[in-house]
């Protein structure tokens, strides 16, 4: 039987293909943006990644944690950093390589999972950061801990995560609105007429609770919601001290 981890990497190939918002490259504007020193991490709709979370990445290692498509890697590699993104998705990686080919950019491409980063030694890193990827992994405890390792004493790790509320409410056709249904933790699997979609809606005690478990302080906590008020955005901002 196919694992968790084939299912994501065929479901998120097949959306790369039909263009999900999600998959959009960095413009030319950004990019030269980060080329002359204004480096700009978004999350959420509009939500800003605040200057002072990142500092001056020139020179860093930075890991682009389950980050491919063509917006966090290039950007930070624009910016100066020394960038590597591992992702599940070739497809999403395949947007790396042509823009890092477009640009001159020099991007170490890794195809792998998150939830195993043996790859990279100890203390190799300046700074993770990780968009929205988490609903992918049924335990996130795993990818704090291997963050942690991978992270120099003094790294930086951002992530970036759809708030629970998400999982815990479904659209009411009757009522019109969202109604609170789902108890937490959240799997699709448990779910009919899922087909072959495999999500996690993690709680926040999992996300907060588990990077403090694994040894991070963390250091930054911020939100944006969608202009149709259906999604909320969280970041936060962690030190390995
Ligand atoms: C929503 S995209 C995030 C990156 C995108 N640039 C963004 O800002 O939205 C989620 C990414 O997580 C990757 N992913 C999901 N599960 C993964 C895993 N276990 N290990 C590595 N990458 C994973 C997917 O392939 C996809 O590229």
């Amino acid at each position: 039987m196919e694992n968790v981890f084939d299912q994501v990497q065929r479901n998120i190939d097949r959306l790369v293909e039909e263009n999900v918002n999600w998959s959009a490259c960095a413009t030319a504007e950004q990019l030269q943006n980060a080329r002359e020193g204004r480096l700009v991490m978004t999350f959420g709709e509009d939500g800003v990644i605040p200057a002072e979370w990142l500092g001056d990445v020139k020179g860093w290692k930075v890991l682009c944690l389950a980050g491919a498509g063509g917006l966090q890697a290039p950007l930070l590699a624009c910016a100066g950093a020394e960038v590597t993104v591992i992702d599940l998705s070739q497809r999403m990686l395949d947007k790396d390589r042509a823009l890092a080919a477009r640009e001159s950019l020099e991007i170490r491409i890794e195809h792998g999972n998150m939830c195993d980063l043996s790859r990279f030694e100890d203390a190799s890193f300046d700074l993770v950061f990780n968009p929205p990827s988490l609903c992918y992994v049924p335990d996130v405890g795993p990818v704090f801990r291997e963050v942690y390792r991978v992270l120099k004493p003094g790294g930086t790790f951002i992530m970036v995560s759809s708030n629970p509320i998400a999982y815990v409410c479904d659209w009411d056709e009757d009522l019109g609105c969202y109604k609170a249904v789902n108890r937490m933790p959240y799997r699709s699997a448990d779910h009919e007429g899922q087909g072959d979609w495999v999500e996690f809606g993690h709680t926040m005690e999992s996300y907060l609770g588990g990077q403090l478990a694994a040894g991070f302080v963390i250091t930054g906590y911020l939100e944006n919601q969608t202009e149709d008020i259906t999604e909320l955005y969280f970041a936060t901002r962690s030190e390995k001290r």
